[in-house]
Order: C-alpha cells, then structure tokens, then sequence
C-alpha cells in the first residue's frame, strides 16, 4: 500500500506490456494510470485506470479500504486510461456516487450506456465537495485535453489532483519524482505529444492554479511531484506559452538518396563550428516522430531538409510539419534546404504548410539542392549557417565582430522636421537625431550638422520647432526637407502656412505632433552642434505612429536604382555614386550624409 500523505494513498498500476501509448506515442519505460484515494470521514477515489487492469486496480482499492467503502468516485477524464473501469467500479461498489461535470456523465453515456442517474452528483466549476475534515473544490479545465477535464483541489493536503497535466510517459508506480530524475525529458514528450495544442487552456489552468497553496501535485500519469514545484510550473509555463525552452537549432531531414542528408549533415557542421550550443540532427524516416516533434518546440529555431516528391514533400516530412501545425507550432525561426532533380518546390509547399503559423520568422537563403550538393549550395549553406549563427556569434567573447559600428544603425531614431526662420523666410530640416535628455525640466537635445542652414539659423535665433513625423509621411516630405538647402530653396513656397507661439511654422500634415524648443545651450560636437532646449509649447495632433528610420528605410525610400551599376549606394536616400572607391570626404548631393552613410553595390 503506498501512501502519499496521512489521507492520500495511490492505487494506481503500471503498465509495462503497452506498446504504443494512445496507439502511437512509443514507451519503452511503459505508463502509469494514477488512481488516488482521499480516506478521510468520507471516501473518495479519483479515477480508475486502463481496462486491462481492472483487477490489480480493485485489488489496490480493497487494501486500501480495509473493511470501509468508498463513498465517491470522482472521474476527472473520461478518456477510457482513466475511465474503463468506471462500471466495474460500481458494481463492486454500488453505494458510492460518481462525481462529474455535465459533460462527463453524457460522455458515460456514450461509453456505457448509461449517465448513472441514481447514483450521480453534477458540479459545476468552483464547487466544493466535502470529506469530513476537508472539502474537495472542483476546477474545470476544459481541454486539457478533453472538453470535460476538471482537476480537484484538496486544501488539507494543499494537494491539487492535476488530470493529464503535469503528466510523464514512464511506469512511476505511484513514486514522488525526485530532483536527480530527468522528469523534462519524457514530460516533454507527453506534454506536447497529447496536450501540446491546448496551450491557451492550459494557460487559463496555470493562472487558475495559481490562486491556490499547492504543495503536492498528483497527476494521472508519471510521478508525484512534491518538491521544487516552480521548476515543473515554469516549464509548463514556457511550455503552455509556445517560448522555446533551450538555445539551439533543430535541422530535421528527409532523404531518398542520401543527398539532402549530406547537405543537412553539412549544414549541422556548420552550426556547430559557429558556435551554436545545440545542434540536434534528426532523419524524420527513422527517429521517433513524437521526440522530434518535442524537440521542434524546445528549440527555438528549426531547418526542414526534404526533397520533392510527386510534386509535393517527402510523406516524412509532411507528417511532422502537419504534427507541428495542429500544435499551433509558433514563435519560431525557421530555415529550408529542398531538393529536387528536374521543378524542386519543396521548400514553397513546406512554407506553405506554415502558412497559419504565428510568428514565424524565415531566414535566408533558401538552399536548393538540383539532385546533389553544388560548390554553390556549400557556400549557401556556410551563409545559412553564419545567419542562423549570428546570435550566438555575436554573443561569443572571441568569435565577435567587436568593431562592427552598423550596431549604431540598431539605435531607435524617429524623423523629425525641425523648423526655423532665418529673418526672411521659413526653413525646415529632416533630423533624426532629437531626444529628451531631461524632464524636471523638460528638456530636448537636437544634433544638427553644422554644414546645414539650420544649424547657423537656430545658432543666431535660439529657437526651432520639433516636427514629429508619422508613418504617413510620403518620400515627398523627405525629398522637400531633406535632400536640398534652405539657403538657396524656399521649402514652403506657395504654402499656407501655420504658426506657433513662437511664430515659426508647424507642418500641417504628416506629423502626430510638434514642440517649440528654447536654445538653453550648445554643445560643440566638431562636424555637428547640440542644441540643449526647453519646451515651450508642445501639441499631438494624432495618434498615428511616429515615423522611424528604420520603418522609412523599408517603407518610405524608392529602392535605389543600382541595377547594373558599380560603386555606392547611399543607405538614407538611395543616391547612387558611381566609381571605384568613395572618397571618404564624400557628402550626398541630395541628402548631405556622409561617406560612413554610403555601402557597396552589390
Ligand atoms: Fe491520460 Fe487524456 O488521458
């Protein structure tokens, strides 16, 4: 007899014959059903187990029980591991009332014919049910995994009974695991093998549970978890939430002939040599679907290798990226490697398949495999690598690029308008270089480049206004602003303009707001001045976003011109210079960036 506490005991038996769980999830270290039961001034039992154990169960009842009877059963799941014996239960006691949900007993029904209509209590989420000493309080999770799971809280014993959740592939015989047990390991194949697409239900059970004192949880399968619980709540967490568990990359491959094996072989290599922590290589042929399903959702990045077959993927493959979607499979960067020898698609069906996921993130380049691995599907697949890397790269003390000054680009810059009047007329400036640097008093610094009218405008007037443009502004606003001189070009001609306080203008359009700036004081920077200002007026007008540099890089600007062309590129404005080598005092024409702003043709 094994007891759990002074009331809880175990009746539950392994099962060491299964072959296949559920008739596909293999269990080379068999199953558990748990059974519990609560002896208190009343009786309770939770749940029965697998039909071919109904007689090493009642024979755990009956030692348990001595010469008492039950005085309930309650049936958490009515997936037959856990509800076959639910007759046999009560024939051999027939006083005890089955307790369930509504949609239980039509689910008993269904099995047995009959909803035990004499003998049956119904409760509802949230009631209670007492023992004596200690009440029961029913809570509903519906499908974790079935619609009528419910778990049962016991506060004497601050033991929630936990249905299929926290559950383990693996004979547990009624143990408690302990911290030395790879629990994750098999837990982590169950969880996503047969609740994995639940997670949003199971979340709404964490929340549930986490209103309550709960120092022991009893699962229906696998072991009694009673210490350390945080560490099993966090990983059903992450899990229930879709976060990656552990930093590496799955590559999973398909192969007839051994060549897009040799190309995900390679690919492995690769990540490894970059420093990727975990490489996992998997033939989706020959390795057990469920554990590579597991490992999809425990890494947070997956390459799919497969070729193309009868003008779609090889059925392997097909079968784990439909395995994966029906798991809400999400928040994953996932790369292809495809072969084929004559119309290779298969990297365009397998995306297909994605097509429902949620944030999915492709990485470039696709590898396309003509039959076998080329010269230039190696250099592909050393570029794979180095992207999928680059974190990991870039994370590394001595595999860094240290020196890599583009990380100035990752700033967050909005684009702004700044507006003066030199005496004569209005003037207006595209900066992205405005940011509150205070705000007891509010306070705004501006960085403008000293070979701008601007700059010697608000140098001798102390005053500017700050337009702040919205994602609407169109590449006209930066080529009226932006890209020529307000000391030989009126930027607002022939317009109606609109003034502030302090009398210089405010855009009319294509911003969400502005502010009246005070030159409080300057700061030399050598090629630029910094003009530290208070505010002095400061209107929104809309709620529309603020226009970034990097959404006007991919949204705003006409994609350069560079189609046959040699030399650079500028990266704010697209303005082509054409030659060898860019002087590096070189200055745009239109939009007065320097050389460091210019990149290569490629
Ligand atoms: Fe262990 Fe959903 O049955």
């Amino acid at each position: 007899m094994k007891k759990i506490t002074d009331s809880i005991y175990y009746a539950g038996v392994d099962d060491l014959t299964i072959d296949l769980f559920e008739g596909q999830y293999k269990v080379p270290e068999g199953m558990s059903y748990n059974s519990y039961v609560i002896v208190d001034e009343k009786i309770a039992v939770f749940d029965t187990v697998d039909v071919r154990f109904s007689h090493e169960w009642l024979d755990n009842l009956a030692e348990i029980l001595g010469d008492r009877k039950p005085d309930y059963l309650v049936v958490q799941h009515m997936e037959p591991d856990h509800s076959a014996n639910i007759l046999s239960f009560s024939k051999v006691y027939p006083g005890a009332k089955i307790v369930g949900n509504a949609k239980t007993f039509t689910m008993m029904k269904q099995f047995f014919g009959t909803d035990f209509e004499d003998s049956r209590v119904v409760v509802k989420d949230g009631d209670t049910l007492s023992l004596g000493s200690r009440s029961l309080t029913f809570v509903f999770a519906p499908m974790v995994h079935w619609p009528e799971v419910m778990v049962t809280y016991d506060a004497a014993d601050k033991a929630l009974f936990s249905a299929d959740g926290f559950g383990k592939f693996g004979a547990a015989g009624g143990e408690c695991a302990k911290p030395e047990d790879d629990w994750a390991c098999e837990a982590r194949r169950y969880y996503f093998g047969i609740v994995g697409k639940y997670g949003a239900q199971v979340q709404a059970l964490l929340k549930k549970a986490a209103g309550l004192d709960i120092e022991k949880i009893l699962p229906l399968h696998g072991p009694i978890l009673s210490e350390n619980l945080p560490y099993y709540l966090n990983l059903y967490n992450l899990w229930s939430s879709y976060m990656p568990e552990t930093e590496g990359i799955l590559v999973a491959y398909t192969s007839v002939y051994g060549n897009t094996k040799k190309a995900a072989e390679l690919l492995a290599d690769k990540l490894r040599e970059k420093g990727c922590p975990k490489v996992v290589l998997t033939d989706l042929a020959r390795t057990d679907m469920a554990e590579n399903v597991e490992d999809a959702f425990r890494y947070p990045k997956m390459v799919l290798a497969t070729t193309t077959y009868n003008a779609d993927i090889f059925p392997y493959m097909r079968e784990f990226i439909a395995h994966l979607t029906e798991r809400n499979y999400q928040k994953r960067t996932v790369a292809f490697i495809e072969n084929g020898s004559w119309a290779p698609m298969a990297a365009k069906t397998m995306k297909a398949m994605f097509e429902k996921s949620k944030d999915l993130i492709y990485v470039d380049p696709v590898v396309t495999l003509k039959s076998a691995m080329s010269d230039g599907n190696k250099e592909q697949i050393e570029k794979l690598a180095s992207e999928l890397c680059r974190e990991y790269v870039a994370q590394s003390p001595d595999k860094a690029d240290k020196n890599d000054m583009t990380a100035l680009f990752r700033i967050g810059y909005g684009l702004y308008v700044v507006t003066s009047n030199d005496g004569k007329r209005d003037n207006g400036l595209i900066v992205n270089t405005v940011s509150q640097v205070t705000n007891t008093p509010n306070r705004v610094a501006v960085c403008i480049n000293k070979q701008n009218y601007s700059h010697h405008i608000i140098k001798q007037t102390g005053i500017m206004n700050v337009n702040c443009l919205s994602v609407d502004a169109p590449f006209s606003v930066f080529e009226n602003f932006g890209f020529r001189s307000g000391r030989s070009a009126d930027k607002f001609e022939g317009q109606e303009v609109l003034r502030s306080d302090n009398g210089l203008v405010f855009l009319p359009k294509f911003i969400n707001a502005f502010m009246s700036l005070k030159v409080e004081s300057y700061v030399d920077l050598d090629t630029h001045g910094m003009f530290i200002c208070t505010v002095t007026e400061a209107r929104v007008v809309s709620d529309r976003e603020t226009m970034t540099y990097t959404y006007y890089q991919n949204n705003v600007k006409p994609k350069p011109q560079t189609e046959g062309k040699k030399g650079w590129v500028c990266k704010v404005c697209g303005y082509v210079y054409e030659g060898e080598e860019l002087p590096e005092d070189f200055v745009c024409p239109l939009c007065k960036h320097g050389a460091a702003d210019f990149e290569p043709i490629a």
